[in-house]
């Protein structure tokens, strides 16, 4: 299903200035949160005597967003609006929702997965730029078969092909083969759900010192 922006709040969710100012508060990007994709140099930085953790300088961000593609995980309460809807997700469904920040600077870079499927439901949110999205019928998963779970060759055609611009969402269901395809400068935000119902749910009280 696609919704469109005009049909919904979701247009302001998120946006370059935004993902910006998070880059730049170091401490948010550390290396078991941010996924630096297609980067073809290794990285190196420095730690000051204050680091309490192993965390992505600015500068490195934005050289991997001009070259390759990045991935930031465990964002569902980054802002206020993405948590909001990371906890509109939890009750509609009754999973826990995560948020994943997806950007790139380069759309000519291929996705790294290929066609690929999630052992997650999923919906994105275009945030900025234009992605191309084609889903596949459900595919019969053999488990602990992982390795076989991308990069899919996929010899019928899709059962949905659209190109979403910001404010556009779409709902993957789990273990339908998809592939995202930049058409421009990406920033999306994926908010993929997961658990058994009674598991015990993310905090998402948004709070606000009013006193103040
Ligand atoms: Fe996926």
């Amino acid at each position: 299903m696609k919704l469109h922006h005009e049909e919904n709040y979701w247009w302001d969710l998120f946006s370059w200035k935004e993902l910006e100012h998070l880059i730049n508060l170091r401490p948010l990007m550390s290396t078991d949160r941010v996924v630096l994709l297609h980067s073809k140099k290794g990285y190196k930085w420095n730690l000051d005597t204050w680091s309490t953790q192993d965390s992505i300088p600015a500068s490195v961000i934005k050289e991997v967003l001009e070259n390759g593609f990045l991935y930031i995980k465990e964002a569902s309460r980054f802002t206020r609006k993405i948590n909001e809807l990371a906890n509109e997700i939890e009750k509609e469904y009754g999973y826990q929702t995560d948020a994943h920040i997806y950007a790139t600077l380069n759309p000519d870079l291929p996705h790294p997965l290929g066609a690929h499927i999630d052992d997650n439901d999923n919906v994105i949110v275009q945030c900025e730029g234009a992605t191309n999205w084609k889903v596949w019928d459900k595919m019969d998963v053999i488990p602990d078969s992982r390795k076989d779970w991308v990069n899919i060759d996929l010899d019928k055609p899709p059962t949905l092909d659209i190109t979403l611009l910001p404010g556009d969402a779409v709902w993957i269901p789990k273990y339908h083969p998809h592939l995202a395809t930049s058409e421009d400068d990406r920033l999306s935000v994926s908010f993929p759900s997961r658990g058994s119902k009674d598991d015990l749910f993310q905090d998402r009280e948004w709070v606000k010192l009013s006193s103040m």
